[in-house]
C-alpha cells in the first residue's frame, strides 16, 4: 500500500500534550510532518499550567528522528490563538494542518451550572476554535492548501447527563464547519469534524474500566491523519469513532409535508393532525448548505 506521508507539511496540534492529540503529533512526526505541539498543560478542569507536557511530546518526536517546536499558549484568547500560529510560521514558514483538540471539563447537571463553568468550557472548545483556526486560515488561504479539524463530541451530537456547557460548545464546532466549509472551498481547505472516544483522563471515570485498553486514544488517530493527508477530499463531514469503529453521522432532514398554500394561515390543529408525517424521518436528505432546505418548501414557494 502507497504510505501516506506529510512530508513538507506543516501540522499544529492543539492539547497535543497528552491524551488523543498526543497521538495525532507523533504520528504526524513520523510520517514527516513538522509539528507543533501546542499544549496549555492544565489538569482536566482547565486549572493550573504546566509546559512539560508539550515538551516532553517535542521530545519523543525529535527522539524517532522528527521535527517539532512546543507552544505554551491558551487556544482560548486571540492572542493566544495567534501566537500558536505564529509560533508554526516562526518555525518553519507555512501551516497546513490545524487540529483543533484541546479540550476541557467541567460537568455538572444543568440547573447546578454556574456561569464561570459555562463561560469556561465554552471560550477553551468554542472560542478556541475560533481563535486559532482564523488566524491559521489567513495562512492556509495565502498557500492555497488546508486541512482543519475541530474536535466534537457525542456529548454535543446526542447529549451526555451533566454536559450541557461541553454539549453546547462541541456541537456550535459543527455550525463553525458548516459554514466555515463554504467560505474557504476555493481556496483548497477541507474541514471536518470528529467525535472521538478513547480512554484517557478526560473518560477515565466515564467508561466501564474494563474498557481502558480497547478504547486506546490511537484508534482515533489514523482516521484524524487521513482527513488531513492531500488525498483526502471530504469536506464538511462529521465523523464518530472508537476502539477501530468509524463512521459518518450527519445532520438530515426528513421529507416533512406542505400545508396550506402560502397564503392561508395554517392552524395548530393541522400540525397535531399531521405530526407524524411532518416527524417521520423514513426519507432522510443532507444539505449543502442551509439554502438547501429551501427546496422542500418549493411546491409552496413556486405555487
Ligand atoms: P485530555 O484531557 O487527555 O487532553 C486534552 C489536552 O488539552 C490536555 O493536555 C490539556 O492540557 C490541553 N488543554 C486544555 N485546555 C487548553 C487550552 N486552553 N489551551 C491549550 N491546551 C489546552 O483529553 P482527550 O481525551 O485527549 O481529549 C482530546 C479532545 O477530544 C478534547 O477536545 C475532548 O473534548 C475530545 N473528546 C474526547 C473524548 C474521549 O473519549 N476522550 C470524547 C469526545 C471528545
Amino acid at each position: 500500500m502507497d504510505r501516506i506521508n506529510y512530508n513538507g507539511r506543516v501540522a499544529i496540534v492543539t492539547g497535543a500534550g497528552q491524551g488523543i492529540g498526543r497521538m495525532y503529533a507523533l504520528e504526524l512526526g513520523r510520517r514527516g510532518a513538522k509539528v507543533v505541539v501546542n499544549d496549555l498543560g492544565v489538569s482536566r478542569d482547565g486549572s493550573g499550567m504546566d509546559t512539560s507536557a508539550a515538551d516532553k511530546v517535542v521530545e519523543e518526536i525529535v527522539a524517532a528522528g522528527g521535527q517539532a517546536v512546543a507552544n505554551y499558549d491558551s487556544v482560548a484568547t486571540m492572542a493566544g490563538g495567534e501566537n500558536i500560529v505564529k509560533t508554526a510560521m516562526d518555525a518553519y514558514g507555512r501551516v497546513d494542518i490545524l487540529i483543533n483538540n484541546a479540550g476541557i471539563l467541567r460537568d455538572k447537571s444543568f440547573l447546578k451550572m454556574t456561569e464561570e463553568e459555562w463561560d469556561l468550557v465554552i471560550s477553551v472548545h468554542l472560542k478556541g476554535a475560533f481563535c486559532v483556526t482564523q488566524p491559521a486560515v489567513k495562512v492556509m488561504k495565502k498557500n492555497n492548501y488546508g486541512r482543519i479539524i475541530f474536535t466534537a463530541s457525542t456529548s454535543g451530537l446526542y447529549g451526555n447527563f451533566g454536559q450541557t456547557n461541553y454539549g453546547a460548545a462541541k456541537l456550535g464546532l459543527v455550525g463553525i464547519m458548516n459554514t466555515l466549509k463554504l467560505e474557504v472551498s476555493k481556496y483548497n481547505i477541507k474541514i471536518n469534524t470528529i467525535a472521538p472516544n478513547a480512554w484517557s483522563r478526560m473518560t477515565a471515570d466515564v467508561f466501564p474500566p474494563q474498557f481502558e485498553d480497547k478504547m486506546n486514544p490511537q484508534f482515533n488517530e489514523p482516521m484524524v491523519l487521513y482527513l488531513c493527508s492531500e488525498e483526502n477530499t471530504a469536506t464538511g463531514h462529521v465523523y464518530t469513532m472508537g476502539a477501530g469503529w468509524y463512521g459518518r453521522t450527519a445532520i438530515v432532514s426528513g421529507e416533512g409535508l406542505c400545508i396550506g398554500d402560502a397564503k392561508r394561515p395554517i392552524a395548530v390543529e393541522e400540525i397535531r393532525d399531521n405530526f407524524d408525517k411532518i416527524s417521520d424521518m423514513s426519507n432522510t436528505k443532507e444539505q449543502e448548505s442551509g439554502l438547501g432546505m429551501l427546496s422542500y418548501m418549493a411546491p409552496l414557494l413556486n405555487g
